[in-house]
């Protein structure tokens, strides 16, 4: 898979500790993130990341500023996009199966490397499971 991934200054480490992973994985990366650890602002890399994914430039996206919670936020604004903040794996697969995710966020304050690992397979591994939950995915898309 292509995977766009950003991230602000608070998770510089954990950002190349997953570039690192996914590429042993076998997925191609765009990194859209700061390599900087001055401070700077969430919602530039939460939408450059959630642009790159409704584009077609990427199949998913992956952002993580400190909670997750401010570059989902920032993610979720752009037309197309379902963005979860997730701090374990059962809702990082639930959203991929239920709701069709194509964004994934975390905290590099909440969550440690190993477990961000482990959030973001279960989420790559997860499929879309259809039926019932696509037409609850139409009517989210269809709330602008
Ligand atoms: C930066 O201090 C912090 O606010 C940011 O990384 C993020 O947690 C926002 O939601």
């Amino acid at each position: 898979m292509k995977i766009a991934i950003g991230n602000d200054h608070t998770a510089v480490e954990m950002k190349r500790e997953i570039v690192a992973y996914l590429k042993d994985m076998g997925h191609e990366v765009i990194n859209l993130g700061t390599d900087s650890t001055q401070r700077c602002d969430y919602p530039v890399y939460g939408e450059r990341v959630a642009r790159e994914v409704v584009a077609g430039r990427a199949d998913r996206g992956i952002t993580i500023c400190g909670t997750g919670v401010g570059i989902s936020l920032a993610a979720n604004r752009v037309p197309g996009v379902r963005a979860v903040v997730c701090s374990e794996p059962y809702s990082a697969v639930l959203s991929r199966q239920h709701n069709n995710t194509n964004v994934l966020s975390f905290g590099s304050r909440v969550v440690g490397t190993e477990v961000a690992k482990l959030i973001v397979k279960s989420w790559l591994d997860a499929e879309f499971e259809g039926g019932r939950h696509a037409e609850r995915v139409r009517m989210l898309d269809d709330i602008h």
